[in-house]
């Protein structure tokens, strides 16, 4: 569920008019909802009771300061990938101390940032990155706390560039080698083992494989609480969303007129299922899901350049594009697209959705119908608060989008949007050619 939903005929974020924000900030703006966040955190939380679980907000969906300080007042710690995010961590003013760094190459210096920073835990990939930290903790002088990725083998259903878990791809030991990386882990004088992870996948729809993974991971991290006294385990994240049915996904009698059978994953759903396999064990549970908690809470606010017609085809042709969300073109992916001012007396159209960069591939959408729209009119892509920002580029030269953060009836914008002069900053004429 989420706090999208129209007004008598305009698109509101909460209970602000999107037409609104574009008005003041202009387009393409990704609007972010601080309840929707607030309430998946809560649900999730609500969903692990009995468990003593931590969650590490994965901020690679969604890094923007603004909303780690709010995932961070919640009582998130994060799951961080770069020294970069440890740096955002910090300006956010949130908490290193419970958040874990993951990541199948992190560099000395990456290491040394973190842990001086007072990392919880690193979440190793590999026998080569366990002497790297160690020798990086020794100059330090520190023991450094880690757990080791194990690499479930677990055909987790999803796109095949996002699939993690099973053994033919680089990350984590394969469970059968597992044992003797923690005991060449246990050798190293400046490591403190603390504890075990896995993450099998992004965007799972069914709880099937989480319950797989976690009863093949479960007894080898009861072993390793017996044999190396780890305290925690980490079940990783993976949780997926609604992008079908993105807007209608934001009301309860969607989720109850859904059949048994065909019914999204929940928070429910996923702590009902892991929560009586996770408690005997007696560890701490850390948990890092990033799409779950923000793909739901965030909308790109595009608006129309112009209706094309070309023979048999209608193009509408808006200024965001795939340098702005790339998901579209980097995975085939769907995203829902609806009108910020709705018109039911207006006539439908099949469209294709595309931006202005010069490449097929900046299509959102093929052969989409919609309510006909045409130039100046805005339009939303739903569930692009995960992965839609982070991993937005400056292609063709087109700044990066603005971000606008709201709470009720209260909005600001949490980035700017980005101006020609900040994106030639470093560039250079050298010498040679002047
Ligand atoms: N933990 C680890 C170790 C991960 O590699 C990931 C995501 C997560 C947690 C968070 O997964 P989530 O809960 O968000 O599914 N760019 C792609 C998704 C890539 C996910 C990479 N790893 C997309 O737009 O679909």
């Amino acid at each position: 569920m989420h706090h999208f939903h129209y007004a008598g005929s305009d698109l509101h974020c909460e209970s602000v008019d999107l037409d609104a924000v574009a008005k003041l900030y202009g387009t393409p703006t990704y609007v972010y909802s601080a309840a929707t966040m607030e309430d998946n955190f809560r649900r999730l939380q609500r969903g692990l009771a009995g468990l003593d679980a931590q969650l590490c907000y994965a901020m690679k969906a969604n890094s923007n300061i603004a909303l780690l300080r709010h995932f961070s007042n919640l009582g998130a710690g994060f799951d961080l990938v770069s020294g970069g995010e440890v740096r955002r961590v910090l300006a956010a003013g949130a908490n290193v101390h419970t958040s874990v760094f993951a990541g199948v190459g992190k560099s000395e210096a990456e290491i040394k940032l973190a842990l001086e920073n007072g990392i919880f835990s690193f979440h190793v990939e590999s026998e080569p990155e366990l002497s790297r930290i160690n020798h990086v903790a020794g100059k330090l002088g520190v023991k450094a706390p880690i757990a080791i990725r194990v690499n479930p083998d677990v055909d987790a259903p999803t796109h095949a560039k996002i699939t993690t878990g099973k053994s033919d791809n680089k990350f984590g030991i394969p469970l059968k080698y597992a044992a003797a990386a923690y005991e060449a882990a246990a050798k190293y004088p400046n490591l403190a083992i603390k504890g075990v992870q896995m993450h099998i996948g992004s965007q799972l729809t069914s709880v099937g494989p989480f319950v797989e993974a976690v009863e093949k991971v479960g007894p080898f991290a009861a072993e390793l609480k017996a044999r190396h006294g780890i305290t925690y385990f980490s079940i990783g994240g993976g949780m997926g969303i609604v992008y079908k049915d993105a807007l209608a996904s934001g009301q309860r009698a969607w989720w109850d007129a859904q059949p048994a059978d065909k019914r999204p994953l929940t928070p429910e759903t996923y702590g009902a299922a892991l929560v009586p396999r996770l408690q005997p064990l007696g560890l701490k549970i850390l948990l890092e899901h990033g799409r779950f908690m923000v793909g739901n809470s965030g909308v790109l606010v595009s608006r129309v350049e112009h209706l094309k017609r070309a023979a048999g085809k209608n193009f509408l042709i808006v200024d965001a594009a795939m340098n702005d969300l790339v998901r579209p073109a980097m995975y085939d992916s769907y995203h829902e697209i609806v009108p910020v001012q709705r018109d039911s007396s207006r006539r439908a159209l099949t469209v294709d959705v595309v931006g202005p960069i010069c490449e097929s591939a900046d299509c959102f959408a093929k052969d989409r119908p919609m309510q006909e729209l045409g130039e100046g009119e805005l339009i939303a892509f739903m569930s692009a608060g995960a992965y839609g920002y982070t991993m937005a580029s400056r292609y063709n030269t087109r700044g990066m989008a603005a971000e606008v953060l709201v709470r009720g009836s209260a909005f600001e914008q949490i980035n700017a949007r980005e101006t020609f002069e900040q994106m030639v900053a470093g560039e250079r004429i050298p010498a040679f050619l002047k």
